[in-house]
């Protein structure tokens, strides 16, 4: 199978979104995360943004020794220097050049023309690899650049000295078909030339998995994506939705990638702790609800067979257990499953008895907790002895009961 790069732009892409900036010593705990969760490529920062920028990304570099550090830079020299310096310490350095492709930036926003930024492009990815022993030019708005303008730059960006060449949908706008049809265009026009395509896909329209997916089946060896999809506006392709997809469908898309599942949950959790952002409960793969199961037949078949409901075991990806949640969908096998989990199991007639006082409860309140059941399970015992033949007042209690509640 081949490797797609996995490159994250969490301290840089993510980290300039709104709510999101981390300190110095922020970044790096999250980039030793990173280097653990095994990607491929830690972008850093932006470092002609600040001094703490460029600090930042220099104690990346310096931290980091397995994982490639970017750092990214406008096609202008003061950018690539600023880079440069930045990824002094750095054992495997990226420079990262980018300049806009579309018609619509260079008239309004850069003021310059196709063949001036062509020039540029040229210029700056040459200085960069002359200085560097990677370097990556992306072509901002590609997807709404004009195809041949934009195969023609990466043509040139490629004879420059770039080995990845990345085409970013910027804003979100494009669709599987049409971002996968860029990808197959501009690997035509390359030819032979040994350089990796990379897609970077933002959130706008809830595509950018979707688009990331499909540039990949289209010959891309590089995804750009976040943890937890944070990133510019709606965010940018999420590392764990990504990598999930492509675990669970190998067979689809015929690549793999070199991230430890195993560590998606706790990278996940650590940027929100840093962040203070938590995920959205319904969000696929890490948030709370992912491997949630209310409703009753959905239950019975979670303990009948997992895959009956679940595509990948919440342990495969470092969650710590599966949640039976009891509430009123929920059905009476679910509800002696997870009182068994909580040290209080029932069965025949005490079980029946707890089950309809669980049941009134969820009717009249939104969440069951684990306390409720608990004490559910406690009085629907005492009732079972005492109304049961030589009963006792020492009828047992379950030993976790106490601590439970
Ligand atoms: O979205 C974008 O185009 C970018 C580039 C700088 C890669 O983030
Ligand atoms: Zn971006």
């Amino acid at each position: 199978m081949d490797t797609v790069r996995i490159f994250d732009t969490s301290l840089r892409d993510g980290e300039q979104s709104p709510g999101f900036s981390m300190t110095p010593e922020e970044k790096l705990r999250l980039a030793a995360q990173l280097e653990e969760l095994g990607v491929d490529v830690i972008e850093a920062g932006f470092p002609i943004a600040s001094d703490g920028d460029l600090a930042a990304v220099r104690a990346v570099s310096r931290q980091t020794r397995r994982a490639q550090v970017a750092a990214l830079a406008r096609a202008a020299q003061a950018d690539v220097d600023a880079a440069l310096r930045a990824l002094e310490p750095a054992l495997h350095p990226r420079v990262h050049v980018f300049l806009a492709t579309s018609d619509l930036h260079l008239e309004y926003k850069l003021r310059i023309s196709r063949g001036e930024a062509l020039e540029r492009i040229c210029r700056m990815v040459r200085y960069a690899r002359e200085h560097a022993p990677e370097v990556e030019f992306s072509a901002e708005d590609a997807s709404r650049s004009d195809p041949e303008y934009l195969a023609e730059v990466m043509v040139a960006a490629a004879d420059a000295g770039a080995t990845i060449l990345n085409l970013p949908d910027t804003v979100g706008y494009t669709t599987p078909e049409e971002y996968a049809a860029m990808f197959h265009h501009v690997r035509e026009r390359l030819g032979a030339r040994d350089v990796a395509l990379s897609a970077h896909c933002h959130n706008d329209l809830g595509l950018a998995v979707a688009n990331s997916l499909a540039a990949v089946a289209a010959g891309a060896r590089q995804v750009e994506c976040t943890i937890n999809g944070i990133g510019e506006r709606a965010g940018n392709a999420s590392l764990e939705e990504f990598v999930v997809a492509l675990a669970v469908r190998g067979e689809r898309f015929g690549v793999r990638s070199n991230i430890q599942l195993d560590k998606i949950y706790s990278s996940s959790r650590l940027l929100s702790e840093i962040t203070g952002v938590s995920v959205p409960p319904n969000k696929a793969v890490v948030g709370a609800n992912a491997f949630a199961h209310e409703a009753g037949i959905h239950q019975d078949g979670i303990l009948k067979n997992p895959l009956t409901y679940e595509i990948i075991s919440p342990e495969t990806l470092g969650i710590p257990a599966r949640k039976l949640v009891i509430g009123k969908h929920s059905g009476r096998n679910a509800l002696r499953a997870r009182l068994e989990e909580l040290g209080c199991g029932l069965s025949g007639e005490t079980l029946q008895a707890a089950y309809r006082e669980v049941m009134e409860l969820a009717d009249r309140s939104k969440n069951v907790s684990d306390r409720d059941l608990v004490g559910i399970a406690i009085r629907a015992r005492r009732a079972a002895t005492a109304t049961a033949p030589h009963s006792s007042s020492s009828g047992s209690e379950p030993a976790t009961a106490g601590s439970a509640a």
